[in-house]
């Protein structure tokens, strides 16, 4: 029994990947009183059926929030997915949950979350952060580092051209499973107290030439790293059909990981899961289909 298994706990964005997988643990992990918050209940039937209250989330609804925080202790905030917006959006979910008297918020940020003109889509976890602490709610802020899941969108391009096009000097990704990340915000809202900020990670950071190398194991087939600078990855990705703001913040997660930023290894999984995180060469051989192999 946790902490805070019999608190009311409300999850938003519960029809989300990482949502979702959030709720499932804390019915698993035992919570009695579980809300799960989405824009459209129709999609979680399953989880109402396993014993979570659903009730309808919207943070662009004003109005649908007083009603959806009422009763709530404790909050876990996954971040959405409206790049250019969140800021905004999550300031208004952080605003409602003080004026319905929330005692304590998890928030799911990005690694290296800064204001700086370098840190690409992190900057509106940076700022939502700020909010956060400005708030006088208790808050622990995790930052999920890249999910493993990524890698898995263009590995069958990349092992059957033989080609992984990354940056000059990359210092490693400690890719983290998503499944991981969401555990680890369950075990956040069942226990975690005061003002924390928290990297969450994978094993071990990964490197381009490592991942390669991972990709040809599983494979058979030849993988060699192509480094190339930041405006030339930028290009390439946009000539892949990417929208220019969207490769630019790829392109900064790449670039904090030539710096060092997405090399950092903690514990934060296991100290809130029990549990070690899934290592990378792990989750790609569970992934193998999605590698062509
Ligand atoms: N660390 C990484 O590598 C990485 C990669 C991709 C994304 N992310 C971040 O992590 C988050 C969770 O990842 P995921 O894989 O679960 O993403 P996802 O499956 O795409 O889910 C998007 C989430 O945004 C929520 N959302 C969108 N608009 C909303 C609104 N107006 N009000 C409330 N919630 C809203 C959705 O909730 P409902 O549909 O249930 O309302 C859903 O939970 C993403 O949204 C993104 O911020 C991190």
């Amino acid at each position: 029994m946790s902490k805070f298994s019999n608190a009311t706990l409300l999850v938003t964005g519960a029809s989300g990947h990482l949502g979702r997988i959030a709720v499932e643990e804390l019915l698993a992990r035992g919570a009695t009183r579980v809300i799960a918050g989405t824009r459209d209940p129709s999609k979680l039937q399953d989880l109402a059926a396993k014993g979570a209250e659903v009730r309808t989330l919207d943070f662009d609804d004003a109005a649908s929030l007083p009603a959806a925080l009422a009763g709530v202790e404790r909050l876990l905030i996954v971040s959405t997915d409206a790049i250019g917006r969140r800021a905004e959006q999550q300031k208004a979910i952080i605003d409602a949950a003080k004026a319905a008297g929330v005692k304590h918020i998890v928030y799911t940020s990005a690694p290296a979350a800064r204001p700086d003109a370098d840190a690409g889509l992190s900057t509106e976890h940076f700022w939502t952060e700020v909010a956060l602490a400005s708030s006088g709610i208790g808050f622990t802020i995790l930052r999920n580092h890249m999910y493993a899941e990524n890698t898995l969108a263009d590995a069958g391009h990349v092992i059957s051209s033989g080609q992984l096009f990354g940056l000059i000097g990359d210092r490693g990704t400690s890719y983290v499973t998503r499944a991981d990340a969401a555990k680890t915000a369950a075990g956040a809202l069942l226990e975690a107290e005061g003002n924390t900020v928290e990297d969450v990670t994978g094993a071990a950071p990964i490197t381009n030439v490592e991942r390669a190398a991972l990709f040809s194991k599983l494979t058979g087939k030849p993988v060699e790293v192509i480094a190339i600078t930041p405006p030339q990855l930028q290009q390439g990705l946009v000539a892949a059909g990417l929208p220019e703001g969207f490769a630019g913040g790829l392109v900064a997660f790449q670039r904090d990981a030539v710096t060092g930023h997405h090399g950092v290894v903690t514990d934060t999984v296991e100290r809130y899961t029990g549990k070690k995180p899934t290592t990378f060469a792990d989750f790609l051989a569970a992934n193998k289909a999605a590698l062509g192999a």
